[in-house]
């Protein structure tokens, strides 16, 4: 995890990967909410796991919206 690169750009969710929060949601809208599931749908796989908690927080946030 790069924590200034991830300041500087807020839409900036994984810096190993350089995942966005569109990348995210994009695999959440093929219905994947899994961790390690969300980044093998761009060929992905987490390297650090620094960005878990900030991507969970995506996960929770789309399911609250499909629920609400
Ligand atoms: S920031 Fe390292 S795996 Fe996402």
């Amino acid at each position: 995890m790069d924590e200034q690169r991830k300041a500087q750009d807020p839409a900036l969710v994984c810096t190993c990967n350089d995942l966005y929060i569109t990348d995210i949601q994009q695999a959440l809208a093929e219905g994947e909410t899994a961790y390690k599931d969300i980044f093998a749908v761009h060929d992905m796989a987490p390297r650090c796991c620094g960005c878990v908690d900030d991507v969970q927080q995506l996960v929770r946030k789309w399911q609250q919206a499909d629920t609400a």
